[in-house]
């Protein structure tokens, strides 16, 4: 009997072609035609009549969903590099096993890092702004004033891919001085290349001109930057978070912003996405996107490539090429 494929949202048309294709004769490939998110008793359901599930990261998976008796689910083939929706734990006790699409959105998500501090820095949300409702009064030696970016100091916090990257294009692109924090250091060979610096938490918070946060979201990260850790940072610095929202305490984000213990962040992610914190939307001094880091045409188009590597690895019993929950 073939398997069913399940795909939660519309995937990019060149990898939806190559899938069905790929498929025929092999399995049976289930689309999401209106392609608004599951809810959670439609993802339910899809874990008990999927043998291969294909969701994205606002379709959270919890451990009670994987642990009902009548779930079939075999493979999750992630359309994304992060897994922090879906409870690894209960998958791999469920003998279900996890891939996602590392590596073919670093720079893409690396690029909206540096957009947001950029933007966030030189203030140009608020010059748009000012501009379409028509409140320009032309050029003047003291209007718009904003902070440089040039030589200033970046703390990446979480030096993988991404932070690598985004580390890459402020040193060699801007001139900036890299401090990082994270679990190994970089080999000697990269961090002499970047003069980059391995330094504590605190070390960064306290030194950065602008910190970007590039670290995965687990229990160990989760509220990393809080109230405490905010009131650390020197009152000129900058927040940029493209990695998941979890790993800021956005209302606490929200009273630094408030109260100028910061001056300005720029954001990706957030904490219950679509929503987002009270109060946010309302500052001049954020920078605020609808988690778009890896929404290149290029990113999105090899995440599903990447994906369907996944599927057809598993399809051919062959060992699987971006397995996350490996024993
Ligand atoms: C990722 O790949 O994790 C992006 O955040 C989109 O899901």
């Amino acid at each position: 009997m073939l398997q069913n494929i399940l795909l939660t949202r519309r995937w990019p048309q060149e990898i939806e072609t190559k899938m069905t294709r790929l498929a025929q004769g092999r399995a049976a490939l289930n689309f999401n035609n209106d392609d608004l998110p599951f809810t959670r008793d439609q993802l339910q359901e899809a874990l008990q009549t999927s043998e291969i599930l294909c969701p994205t990261v606002t379709d959270r998976i919890d451990g009670d969903m994987l642990s009902a008796p009548s779930v079939v689910t075999k493979l999750i083939a992630n359309f994304g590099v992060g897994f922090n929706h879906i409870d690894m734990q209960v998958a791999k006790a469920q003998g279900i096993v996890v891939t996602n699409t590392p590596g073919v959105l670093t720079e893409a998500t690396a690029e909206i890092a540096l957009t947001l501090l950029l933007s966030v820095a030189r203030r140009t949300g608020e010059g748009e702004r000012l501009v379409r409702a028509g409140q320009w009064q032309g050029w003047n030696p003291t209007h718009m004033m904003s902070t440089q970016v040039t030589g200033k100091t970046l703390g990446i916090v979480g030096m993988g891919r991404i932070g690598l990257d985004m580390a890459q294009k402020a040193h060699f692109g801007l001139g900036m001085r890299i401090i990082y924090n994270n679990r190994s250091a970089l080999p000697d060979e990269v961090a002499d290349r970047l003069s980059a610096t391995h330094v504590s938490l605190d070390e960064l918070l306290a030194s950065s001109d602008f910190v970007s946060l590039h670290c995965p979201a687990t229990t160990e990260t989760r509220h990393l930057i809080n109230a405490e850790k905010l009131a650390t940072m020197q009152p000129h610095s900058f927040l940029i978070n493209t990695a998941r929202g979890d790993v800021v305490d956005e209302v606490a984000l929200v009273d630094a912003l408030q109260q100028g213990v910061i001056a300005g962040a720029g954001l990706d992610v957030y904490e219950a996405e679509p929503a987002l914190a009270s109060g946010l939307v309302g500052l001049e001094n954020v920078v605020i996107l609808p988690h778009m880091g890896s929404g290149t045409r290029e990113s999105r188009t090899r995440m599903g490539q990447c994906a369907l590597d996944n599927i057809l690895a598993f399809l051919d019993q062959e060992p699987l090429p971006n397995l996350v929950n490996v024993e």
